[in-house]
């Protein structure tokens, strides 16, 4: 059977302060410390600990509205499975022609009156920036599914969840970023956040999509430990994990470059050979063919589980910003 790892004292570390969710919009993980990202951790076991029928009484009466300008499958459900599954109801749109917007309305003009209809908005929104803005004119938690090629907190914390029920712990962990590193928002959220937990990153990306500046001179602030490099080579042998994601098409400046780049790089059953036989290989999917199929059979392949810990991270945040759990 695949070992979880249970939270205790030592990963959670010594000193936990009380914790303020309730009512808080979350738009950036660099507004959680690193003791408060734990304690979503700790609320995720102790939801999952509860039960089915028990946690189905946390959200009793409460609404979630879903509000998604840009297409998704796992973050939208999973925000949707993830209230169900405390007992809430969600209402919302998955698209921007079934909303409004079609007819011109402004972000400020819908986020202010689904905000009189629901207790919790978990949005997605093409546009840098565009969550935080509409946490100034909400009424109620605004929790970011994306904006554009910037952030992802909810996909992070997700990953951090994922990472220490895999692996027992963050700090001294060697891990792998393999792909659209340039315009993967899921990267440049989750590498920062790794880097304050004293994680060693290493990035693999096809020439002309590397990290960011701004990535990386945030990890250059925070004086993490980095390398940066075209294909995995023999560095793979390192890595304790590997994150794989895809070319972000959608945001490729022009379709030939998109065309030039696609299948430069794979990860397949033979690639893993060069591996740890325990890395644990991650990606937030959707997937295309950076990751062959034939290593969805291999207990290394996380991807699956990810989107599981993702959803009950989900609970863990609905929860505590509603203030149902503390
Ligand atoms: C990612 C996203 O939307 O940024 N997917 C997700 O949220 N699970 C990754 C992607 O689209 O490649």
């Amino acid at each position: 059977m695949r070992k979880s790892h249970k939270i205790d004292e030592h990963t959670i570390g010594e000193k936990m302060e009380p914790f303020a969710f309730k009512g808080r919009h979350i738009i950036d993980t660099a507004d959680l410390s690193n003791d408060e990202i734990m304690h979503l951790v700790k609320v995720c076991d102790e939801i999952q600990a509860m039960g089915d029928d028990k946690a189905r009484t946390l959200c009793k009466g409460k609404i979630l509205a879903t509000l998604f300008w840009e297409p998704s499958t796992r973050t939208r459900l999973s925000f949707e499975a993830a209230m169900y599954r405390l007992g809430g109801n969600v209402l919302g749109f998955s698209e921007a022609k079934s909303s409004s917007v079609s007819k011109g309305e402004t972000l400020a003009d819908t986020i202010k009156t689904v905000s009189l209809y629901a207790d919790i908005i978990a949005m997605r929104h093409p546009m840098e920036g565009s969550a935080l803005a509409a946490s100034q004119y909400s009424e109620v938690p605004v929790i970011n599914g994306g904006d554009g090629p910037h952030l992802h907190p909810t996909q992070t914390l997700g990953d951090i969840y994922t990472l220490i029920k895999e692996k027992g712990r963050l700090e001294g962990l060697k891990m792998g970023f393999l792909g659209d590193l340039l315009f993967g928002r899921t990267v440049h959220t989750l590498v920062r956040v790794l880097a304050r937990f004293g994680v060693e990153l290493h990035f693999f990306s096809p020439e002309g999509l590397n990290i960011p500046a701004y990535v990386r001179s945030d990890l250059e602030a925070k004086g993490a430990v980095f390398t940066e490099q075209e294909g995995l080579g023999g560095r793979l042998a390192e890595l304790d994990a590997l994150y794989v994601t895809r070319l972000q098409k959608e945001r490729f400046f022009s379709e030939e470059e998109y065309l030039r780049k696609k299948n430069s790089y794979v990860v397949d059953r033979e690639t893993l050979t060069r591996a740890k036989d325990d890395v644990l290989v991650l990606h937030p999917l959707p997937r295309n063919e950076e990751i062959h199929p034939n290593v969805d059979g291999l207990p290394n392949a996380g991807y699956f589980r990810q989107a599981t810990y993702g959803m009950q991270m989900r609970m863990s945040l609905i929860s505590t910003c509603l203030g149902v759990k503390a």
